[in-house]
């Protein structure tokens, strides 16, 4: 008798007819669905991390969230006795976390098996059983937890981090909420050069600021990130038989040619913040590894990190910071409590939302300002290539 062979299931061409329509050039990004490992994310607010333990989806992990003793844990969220998640259970002694099903106690700090309430305190099982623990950093008033690819060291998070926000005193407004879809899609509306001017055109964020119909763009790399520079602006077109198109109205003021769309260009003088100035950004968006946007704008900063939770949901955690002293940061509070977080954390992000959450690619047929997103894809392509051998970690390491 011949060795049965398992049925192999057809997979589905992918559609490379006119122009690229798959991800197959970026193996690595089109198999991250789940997350990029080897990286920080930001995935709770410090402040919710208390002595009960709480649970977070990271890159495909269940992982518990514990304080204890000022410090933040963070463990996978699974019984190694009978897989009930640790999260449903409690702290009984300082310093560990015991599962509420019949009392497996774990070391917070390393994840071994200190104590069995259930088998009293010789229990022999005790040292010979762990669960994987991650690392965690609190940055920017969240909880920072690293998934390694394998068994490696993490990277310092102020490596990660935006360099602007390491070693400058700021004043932050943050939200964090959990969205559907899957994080690159959000990533890459994130970066997207096209959509802002058409999507957003009804945003009350840009009621009295006008924004071109379209315009001509490069991208350019700096350090970790690569920005979007815009280069000839058209505030209105002509479409040949159709007829004229423009985001102007007559309430709307129109940004300076040079202004807030390329903001490195400004220079320290024309009211630019000096942190932000001496930065000196080639332009105004800008994206970097492992999907942290970057929106420099005069006086302020915004940022978007989009935390992989699984394949089909991310966390948007959206943050504005402004680097002014004296009373520019209580300033900058109010007016952050009274309208920015409602109008563009809100409504101009949920039109994102809306977006990513309606997203259905690959497949897909991309068009000129899509240079953004091929970038995007391409700089996350080969800093994690990069990643991978810095680290001397093999492909199969990796699944
Ligand atoms: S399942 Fe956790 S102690 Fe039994
Ligand atoms: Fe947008």
């Amino acid at each position: 008798m011949t060795p049965s062979k398992t049925p192999r299931r057809p997979t589905a061409p992918r559609q490379r007819a006119a122009g690229r329509q798959d991800w197959s050039t970026w193996p690595h990004y089109d198999a991250a669905a789940s997350g990029f490992k080897g990286y920080w994310y930001p995935v709770v607010w410090s402040n919710r991390v208390t002595g009960k333990p709480s649970a977070f989806t990271l890159c495909g992990e269940r992982v518990v969230l514990i304080r204890d003793a000022g410090t933040a844990y963070a463990l996978h969220d699974r019984c190694p006795h009978r897989g009930v998640p640790l999260s449903y259970g409690k702290q009984e002694f300082p310093g560990t976390l015991s599962c509420p099903y019949h009392g497996w106690t774990f070391g917070l700090a390393d994840g071994v098996l200190s104590a069995v309430i259930t088998d009293g305190p010789d229990s022999p099982i005790c040292g010979k059983v762990s669960v994987r623990t991650y690392p965690v950093a609190e940055r920017l008033g969240m909880v920072w937890v690293y998934v390694p690819i394998a068994d490696e060291e993490p990277h310092p998070i102020d490596e990660q981090l935006p360099e602007e926000l390491v070693g400058n005193a700021f004043m932050l407004g943050a939200r964090m909420e959990p969205r559907v879809g899957n994080w690159r899609l959000a990533c890459e509306n994130g970066y997207d050069e096209g959509h802002a001017k058409y999507l957003h055109r009804t945003a009350l964020w840009r009621l009295f600021k006008a924004m071109p119909t379209w315009n001509t763009t490069r991208i350019e790399r700096k350090g970790r990130w690569i920005f979007r520079v815009q280069e000839e602006q058209y505030w209105e077109a002509d479409f040949p038989g159709l007829g004229v198109w423009t985001n102007k109205r007559w309430w709307k003021l129109r940004p300076p040619a040079r202004g807030a769309s390329n903001i490195g260009n400004t220079g320290a003088s024309g009211g630019v913040d000096p942190v932000i100035a001496e930065q000196e950004f080639p332009g105004f968006a800008s994206v970097s590894m492992p999907g942290v946007l970057r929106i420099a704008y005069p006086n302020f900063i915004h940022y978007e990190f989009y935390v992989p939770v699984d394949a089909d949901n991310h966390q948007y955690v959206g943050v504005m910071v402004n680097f002014r002293k004296g009373l520019g940061p209580l300033v900058f509070s109010v007016k952050y409590l009274a309208w920015i977080r409602w109008l563009f954390h809100g409504q101009f992000s949920g039109q994102d939302a809306w977006m990513v959450e309606a997203t259905h690619c690959p497949p897909e047929r991309l068009y000129r300002p899509d240079v953004s997103l091929t970038s995007w894809r391409s700089l996350a392509e080969g800093d994690y290539r990069d990643k991978l051998a810095a680290l001397g970690l093999a492909e199969e390491d990796t699944k």
